[in-house]
């Protein structure tokens, strides 16, 4: 997916052992469908060389004011007046106190100071060690950047080359790309809460089997990530699935449906968007057997009593919270037949004011989706693609109902 597709990033290197992942970034921004070209400082060139940078951006790589390759000598204006970004990654201690002070004595950080204030944003993703980022100059300057205007990414915690550990680390390249995504993201979501379930439950009838379904989670996954990058805190109530973790996003990860409704009714009363796009058992066996239920040589299967689960959307909509508009749900329907008739039915039943159906048999475990969305007023169709594409589309979409609301 080419979410950067289009984008010119100007990729500034700055010297710190972390310009390895910068080369990482590089590669990332790239097969994202951003043309990266690279500006790397004197001490960046000590960690890596401009040939790896080149050979990555597929650009030659600049890393002096005095490169004769532009006719009017002027790189430091030339290559920042046409970019969307100048990304500065790693953004050493030294680098970040040069900026606030507006020098310019190499090309970078004359290319930061020449760049059009307006049009032009400056993010930097600070890597160092743990003493040098928590020392009162550094937390200093990182404010005065934030307050002349710059975006400032959080580094990462963890194992330092110098063998200590704590914050300072760069984040890694696919976290950074993270954030340019929700960067770029109109931020039509932010200040809400958004609450979602994910992925199937799955009911035990022992301690070793269970009955579960064919969901993967992929959908809602995609869901909490489009909703994180419009801006919204995401909580994600994840039944039993091996999906990585969105960036920014607070997992819990449930196993049954009564375990997801005790999650769910727990921080319904703070959110303020709910969608339920969990797969979740309608029944549970009654009682799961302590032991592990063996053949008894009868050839008769096992009797089992099922009991119905908590309908956990049905019980948050008709809360009071919901009821008083303070609360916008939305339902989902994975259906194998007539989806325009069962999702309407359901979104009446269900009591939400939109309901997302979509052909389970043909999107579980898969990349893509078709959705049908169905409200009040009739049903839109949105036509088959990446679920990537399809949650930011479901995204905007429920932000502007959010606004009639
Ligand atoms: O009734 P059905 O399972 O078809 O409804 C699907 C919708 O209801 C989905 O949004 C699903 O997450 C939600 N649901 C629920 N609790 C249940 C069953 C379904 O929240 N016990």
């Amino acid at each position: 997916m080419n979410d950067l597709h289009g984008k010119r990033i100007v990729l500034g290197l700055t010297g710190g052992i972390a310009c390895y992942k910068a080369a990482e970034l590089c590669r990332s921004l790239v097969k994202a469908g951003a043309q990266v070209q690279v500006v790397m400082t004197e001490a960046a060139a000590q960690f890596i060389t401009p040939v790896t940078l080149q050979a990555l951006s597929g650009h030659p790589v600049y890393t002096s004011q005095w490169d004769a390759r532009e006719g009017n000598n002027m790189a430091h204006i030339n290559l920042s007046r046409e970019a969307d970004a100048i990304v500065i990654a790693p953004a050493s201690a030294d680098f970040m106190a040069k900026l606030i002070h507006g020098k310019a004595d190499e090309l970078l950080s004359l290319m930061c100071l020449a760049r059009p204030l307006q049009t032009v944003p400056l993010i930097l993703a600070p890597a160092m060690n743990r003493e040098m980022w928590a020392h009162p100059a550094t937390q200093r300057n990182v404010a005065q950047l934030k307050a002349d205007g710059a975006h400032v990414l959080d580094v990462g915690q963890g194992d330092q080359a110098c063998g200590e550990t704590g914050d300072g680390r760069m984040l890694e390249a696919d976290e950074i790309v993270e954030e340019l995504l929700a960067f770029w993201t109109p931020q039509v979501l932010k200040g809400q809460q958004v609450l979602i379930t994910a992925g199937p439950t799955y009911e035990a009838i022992d301690p070793v089997r269970g009955i579960t379904n064919l969901s993967s989670g992929k959908m809602g996954f995609a869901i909490a990530r489009a909703a994180r990058h419009a801006g919204a805190e995401v909580t994600l109530v994840a039944g039993p699935v091996s999906l990585p973790t969105p960036r920014g996003i607070k997992r819990i990860d449930v196993r049954s449906a009564l375990q997801m409704n005790d999650a769910v009714q727990g921080l319904a009363g703070h959110a303020s968007v709910f969608i339920a796009a969990a797969a979740v058992a309608d029944w549970r066996p009654a009682a799961a057997a302590d032991h592990k239920i063996k053949k008894d040589g009868s050839g008769d299967a096992p009797d089992m009593k099922f009991v119905e689960n908590p309908d956990i959307l049905a019980q948050v909509a008709h809360s009071e919270r919901a009821q008083k508009r303070q609360l916008f749900c939305v339902g989902f329907a994975a259906e194998s037949h007539d989806l325009l008739a069962l999702a309407t039915a359901k979104r009446a039943r269900k009591g939400v004011p939109l309901l997302v159906g979509n052909i389970g048999p043909s999107t579980f475990g898969q990349d893509d989706n078709a959705l049908l969305l169905v409200d009040a007023q009739g049903a839109k169709e949105l036509p088959r693609d990446t679920k990537t594409k399809l949650a930011q589309d479901l995204i905007q979409d429920i932000a502007q109902r959010l606004s009639k609301h």
